[in-house]
């Protein structure tokens, strides 16, 4: 069954036609085009498909579209601001935290919503932060340093 809903997404209001069943994932890949969301799992288990509600990071792959309906949603895409690159994305680049890149959407959404609680954190806390994000390629140091560095920790 189809049905209309409005969405708040990276400072921008839409309104779609689509399947009530859909996960956030979906439409935001599929209606809205924000591929940047990544579908890993699709299972709850990678962090790929990590995007901000109201400043909190969730599983869109495990969460329903109806259900975040006037809500503030963040995806990569909403992360920079006047075309300049949120400091956590040019960080990933200067530091190389970035292989593949598949994990970074999602990795850098988990990290900014943490930085943003615990300005200040140990590198034990980031680790734990982003514990479930997986990264096939970095083995995660450089991912460390880089959220470390944003921090003020370098
Ligand atoms: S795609 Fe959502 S957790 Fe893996
Ligand atoms: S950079 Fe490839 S999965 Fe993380």
């Amino acid at each position: 069954m189809k049905k209309i809903i409005k969405l708040h997404v990276n400072n921008e209001e839409f309104e779609i036609l689509t399947e009530v069943h859909k996960t956030l994932l979906e439409v935001l890949r599929e209606d809205l085009g924000l591929t940047g969301t990544k579908r890993g799992c699709d299972l709850g288990n990678c962090g790929a498909c990590t995007v901000l509600i109201d400043g909190k990071p969730y599983l869109s792959c495990l969460t329903l579209t109806v259900d975040v309906q006037g809500k503030k949603i963040t995806t990569i895409e909403g992360l920079s601001l006047d075309g300049e690159l949120h400091p956590l994305q040019k960080t990933f680049v200067e530091k190389g935290a970035i292989q593949c890149g598949f994990c970074t959407p999602g990795m850098i959404l988990t990290a900014k919503a943490f930085l943003d609680e615990h300005p200040h954190p140990s590198a034990g806390e980031v680790k734990k932060a982003i514990s479930g994000n997986l990264c096939r390629c970095t083995g995660y140091v450089k991912i460390m340093e880089a959220i470390l560095s944003v921090a003020g920790k370098p």
